[in-house]
């Protein structure tokens, strides 16, 4: 599964891409109102650091105008994936956008049928909002079970699913078994994957286990050793 991490926070993509985990970046006009500043120059700083897919949201109603929008997000960076809504005219935009090679990541997906039609009409991601469901007492991994499901139904849909309003490790693990092919992250739930209780008891026992070694300086050891069996 591909992690994307889901921020316009430039220290947090910075940090997690450094983990060694990150494939792309989505952002909507939530996370990027949340950060301030210049939209565009971020968006053009995260496909630097990244270089992965970076989903960029149109904020047009209209077909017509998430097509402009999407035209001039896509000359930013080779990177850039179109984000639509799942409205009528998101689908127009997508059949267009996609047919010119534009990738388009459709968002706020709720039902499996609005991602089927997703995929009919070109889309290279869908993004279905698990956490938004649970929130309103509703499955939000059954929904994602169900699109896994039904897309591979249809080896012909290239669309990829992407599980989004991740809310803890948990749904992370339930969208892998899943299937999903990516799941879009915040930095508070990537940071949360890392730990463990018993990593970390077991880390503090290797610590102390070892000061009891003499001459315990590896770099110092290693060195010495080194030397000796080049001389
Ligand atoms: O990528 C979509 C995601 O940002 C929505 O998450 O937590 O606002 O439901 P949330």
């Amino acid at each position: 599964m591909q992690f994307f991490i889901d921020t316009a926070n430039i220290d947090d993509i910075r940090e997690a891409f450094s983990w060694g985990i990150i494939d792309g970046v989505t952002t909507n006009p939530s996370l990027i109102a949340r950060e301030g500043g210049d939209f565009i120059q971020r968006i053009a700083d995260i496909c630097e650091i990244v270089e992965g897919p970076v989903s960029a949201e149109t904020v047009s109603q209209d077909a017509e105008g998430m097509i402009r929008e999407g035209r001039l997000l896509a000359k930013i960076s080779e990177h850039i994936v179109v984000k639509v809504p799942l409205t009528t005219e998101g689908l127009k935009a997508t059949k267009v956008l996609s047919g010119e090679g534009i990738d388009c990541n459709v968002t706020l997906c709720f039902q499996p049928m609005q991602a089927l039609i997703a995929a009919k009409a070109g889309a290279a991601y869908i993004s279905p909002f698990l956490g938004r469901l649970d929130d309103i007492s509703t499955d939000g991994v059954g929904l994602i079970e169900q699109i896994v499901q039904i897309y591979s139904n249809y080896p012909e849909l290239n669309t990829k699913v992407l599980s989004a309003s991740i809310r803890h490790p948990m749904h992370l693990t339930q969208v892998a078994l899943a299937g999903s092919h990516v799941a879009t992250i915040p930095y508070g739930v990537l940071k949360k994957l890392v730990n463990h209780p018993l990593t970390d008891s077991g880390n503090a026992r290797f610590l102390k286990d070892w000061e009891s070694v003499p001459d315990n300086n590896i770099t110092a050891q290693v060195e010495r050793w080194l030397a000796a069996r080049d001389s």
